[in-house]
Parts: structure tokens; C-alpha cells; sequence
């Protein structure tokens, strides 16, 4: 639209193009609030320690399996059957590695324990009696979280259903006492 159309022709067009800038900034902020929330709402999970170990999420159980392979097999086995015997101890009185499907008991944990052990180990007081001493390692300077709830992820694709079904619940009930 030329500038010099005369008189009586600018206030219209001038009018639309203000009410449709003001459109643009209202879907704008409208976007922009909109991100804003889903980013509180991740963040709020990541605080609350929510279950980031996805089992149907094919990325992440695929990181982890990588994860899983190169950090945790050589004990926890290839196909997470544990060390032989690992219900009675060692001669040197440590517990082996246990099974992580569904035959062990690492899924009568919540997610957060989970995390816990697998980044901090069987850390005596907290996720063991007071002194306790244990083969699990530290990997807090080794595996980063999302590699660490990724190792989970493909441990849960393991289970079946059922245990699936009762490990998540448990995971929301301490979720909900820790609030
Ligand atoms: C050097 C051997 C070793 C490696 C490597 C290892 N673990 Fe362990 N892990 C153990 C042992 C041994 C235990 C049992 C400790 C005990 O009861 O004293 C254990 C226990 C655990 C538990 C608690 C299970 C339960 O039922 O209470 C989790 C979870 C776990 N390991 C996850 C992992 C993950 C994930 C990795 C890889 C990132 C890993 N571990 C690597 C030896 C290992």
C-alpha cells in the first residue's frame, strides 16, 4: 500500500494492522506463558525427584542400555540375573550383586532409592544400616542423572506389567508422604 493514497484511505488499513500486531503480541505472551508453565511443571518433577525412568521411552531405555552395559553388566549381569547366589554372603562377608529383574528385589524401591543407590551406592544410614559396607560402587563422578535414571529405565523394561504397575505405585505413595 502506497503512502500517498490520500486522506481517507489510511485510517483503515492503519487500524488493521494495529489490531493485528496487538493479536500477534497476545498468541506471543500467550506462547510465551504457556512455555513458562511446562517449564515450571518439568522442573517441579526433576525437583521432586518424580519417575524419570521411563521404560516406554525408547531413547531413554536405548541410553541406558548403553549405560547398563558398560557400568553395571560385569556384576549385575548381562541379562540382570545377579552373581551366583546372591542371597548369602560372600567369604569376606559382603552381599553379591543382586538380579535387577523382576526375580531380584530392586524393584520393591522406590525411584528416588533407586537413583540413590545407583549414584551414591548402599551409602551406610541412609539406604543401609549405619556402618554397612557393600561391593555397589559410587557412580556420582561417573554417570551423569539422565544417564543414571536411563540405566533404570532400561532395568524397569524388564519387568512385566504387574511389577511395573506395583514399583510405580509405590514410587507415587513417597512421592505423596514426602510432600
Ligand atoms: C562392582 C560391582 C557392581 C557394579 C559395577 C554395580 N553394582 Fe549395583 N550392586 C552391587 C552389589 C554387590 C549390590 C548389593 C549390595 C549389598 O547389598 O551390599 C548392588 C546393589 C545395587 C542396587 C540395590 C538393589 C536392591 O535390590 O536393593 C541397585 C539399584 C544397583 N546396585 C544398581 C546398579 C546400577 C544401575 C549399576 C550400573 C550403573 C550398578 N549397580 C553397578 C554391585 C555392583
Amino acid at each position: 500500500m502506497a503512502m500517498n493514497d490520500g486522506p481517507g484511505t489510511t485510517s483503515t488499513p492503519e487500524n488493521g494492522t494495529s489490531a493485528r500486531v496487538r493479536n500477534r503480541i497476545g498468541v506471543g505472551l500467550l506462547a510465551a506463558s504457556f512455555a513458562f508453565l511446562v517449564g515450571a511443571i518439568i522442573v517441579a518433577m526433576q525437583l521432586e525427584g518424580k519417575s524419570s525412568a521411563d521404560p516406554d521411552n525408547p531413547r531413554q531405555v536405548a541410553l541406558g542400555r548403553s549405560v547398563y552395559e558398560r557400568t553395571c553388566a560385569y556384576c549385575h549381569g548381562a541379562r540382570l540375573e545377579g552373581q551366583p547366589n546372591w542371597q548369602e554372603k560372600l567369604p569376606r562377608g559382603r552381599m553379591p550383586a543382586p538380579p535387577h529383574d523382576a526375580s531380584g528385589h530392586t524393584w520393591h524401591h522406590p525411584d528416588a532409592v533407586l537413583f540413590g543407590i545407583t549414584k551414591h551406592g548402599l551409602v551406610p544410614g541412609k539406604y543401609a544400616p549405619p556402618s554397612y559396607q557393600s561391593d555397589m560402587p559410587t557412580f556420582a563422578g561417573t554417570l551423569s542423572d539422565e544417564e543414571v535414571w536411563g540405566a533404570l529405565a532400561y532395568i524397569k523394561s524388564f519387568w512385566p506389567p504387574d511389577i511395573r504397575k506395583a514399583q510405580r505405585e509405590m514410587t507415587a505413595e513417597t512421592e505423596q508422604k514426602r510432600r
